[in-house]
């Protein structure tokens, strides 16, 4: 078995998301069908971020996989400061079967990687969140039917690890992604010519854009995120108060009432009302927020079992 890691959108391939994605819907339907963990067999989860849903998703993920999770708080743990990321790595991957962990720096998770011995799983770093936008692509045929060529619209802050994400796990899928952000946070080119290049192969494509009300016209998926990223707290009130960039970016319903009218609402959560979407929105009946929750728990059984089983 070739050793497998998840630490950016695109570390698997178009087919490889699409086997995944399959799974997850097998898992949704059955959720004991599959106990690559049984044993039970050890995950660590490592969290130097804050986290409720991740958290939750695979901790109760792991143990209906068979296995059981160690949830590790990176503020005692101190990785890579009380000891290196890869001693850290040595240690973990001699007792676990697999490591999820939420961080800062994507270069520290590939560290941990590069050392662990053990597939590693990347639950949002500061570039990336692709355990999200599994779930999300998991909603988006619930809810949509088949992904390629199907418009999705992102707005917001165009250089956090979610619109990355969206950029290459949507360019994956087939999707036709849009990017609506000032430009003052656009993606990082890298990334975005990465995507640019999956979006061709895939029959997508992926667009950059300062016009939220463009972006939206005929969308059938319209997802946001908080303006202000974890780690990015200082930068709040710049990011939130009425001379924040991102404020004609907010998902209001005369900007969804544009979308295709079947349109759906993304949301990674947590949400702020009345910042980044109004209420009647995500609140509203367009919203699939509480599935899309849900389906970090399917996305991301499915994804650990395709590592642990391949
Ligand atoms: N961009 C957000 C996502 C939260 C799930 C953050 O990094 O805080």
């Amino acid at each position: 078995m070739t050793l497998r890691h998840f630490l950016r959108d695109d570390d698997i391939t178009a087919s490889e998301q699409a086997q995944i994605l399959d799974l997850a819907l097998e898992l949704k339907a059955s959720r004991h069908a599959h106990q690559p963990l049984a044993g039970p067999r050890a995950v660590a989860l490592i969290f130097d971020k804050p986290t409720l849903r991740t958290q939750l998703s695979f901790a109760t993920g792991v143990a209906e996989l068979g296995g059981y999770p160690v949830t590790v708080d990176g503020r005692l743990a101190q990785i890579g400061e009380r000891e290196s990321i890869s001693d850290t790595a040595k240690v973990l991957g001699r007792q676990v079967r697999a490591i999820v962990w939420r961080t800062a720096g994507q270069d520290r998770i590939q560290e941990m990687a590069a050392n662990a011995g053990v597939p590693v799983v990347n639950a949002l770093t500061d570039d990336f969140h692709p355990c999200q936008i599994l779930a999300d692509l998991l909603t988006l045929r619930e809810h949509l039917g088949d992904l390629p060529g199907q418009r999705f619209t992102y707005l917001g802050d165009g250089a956090n690890n979610m619109a990355h994400s969206y950029l290459l796990g949507g360019a994956l899928a087939g999707l036709h992604v849009t990017i609506a952000t000032p430009a003052s946070h656009q993606p990082d080119p890298a990334i975005l010519a990465r995507a640019a290049e999956l979006a061709a192969a895939q029959g997508g494509s992926v667009t950059v854009t300062d016009d939220p009300v463009a972006a939206v016209a005929g969308a059938r998926a319209v997802a946001t995120d908080t303006w202000v990223s974890m780690g990015m707290e200082s930068e709040k009130s710049g990011r939130t108060g009425s001379e924040s960039p991102f404020v004609p970016f907010t998902v209001t319903a005369e900007l969804m009432a544009t979308a295709a009218p079947d349109a759906v609402f993304l949301h990674c959560l947590p949400a702020y009302r009345g910042v980044e979407v109004t209420a009647e929105v995500i609140d509203g009946p367009q919203s699939v927020v509480w599935d899309e929750a849900e389906n970090r728990l399917h996305a991301q059984k499915a994804l650990l079992t395709w590592l642990l089983t391949r």
